[in-house]
């Protein structure tokens, strides 16, 4: 038996896209609706969120998506991609919650996600 109501295939899809908020050094918070399997830096430069460049592309040699992610979030991210320690040392600023935006895929399970985008980035 067919459940669906929608009337249109994408409705889920689109209903359950999860949220993830950036906040500015200025303290301006952005929350943008990110589709499944993109990055949180690509979810960014789609909504034009200020400070996270990404020069490179997300190809993991530039930095300029470094953020820092909310503490309570931390355990709950995919850890880091061979090579990203390398280039955080390279960011500004990196602290142990620092994350490479173009690393973390958005999912599900980070429906909620908070990060922070360091000063010099602003
Ligand atoms: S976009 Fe360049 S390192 Fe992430």
């Amino acid at each position: 038996m067919f459940l669906h109501t929608c009337p249109f295939f994408f409705c889920d899809y689109i209903k359950d896209m999860p949220k993830i908020t950036y906040i500015e050094d200025n303290g301006s918070s952005h929350t943008k609706e990110i589709a499944n399997g993109l990055s949180v830096m690509e979810g960014a430069v789609q909504n034009d969120i200020p400070g996270i460049d990404a020069d490179c592309g997300g190809g993991m040699a530039c930095a300029t998506c470094h953020v820092y992610i909310k503490e309570d979030w931390w355990e709950k991210l995919q850890t880091k991609a061979d090579g990203e320690e390398d280039m955080l040392d390279m960011a500004y600023e990196p602290n142990k919650f620092s994350r490479l935006s173009c690393q973390v895929i958005v999912s599900d399970e980070l429906d909620g996600l908070v990060v922070s985008i360091p000063s010099k980035q602003g």
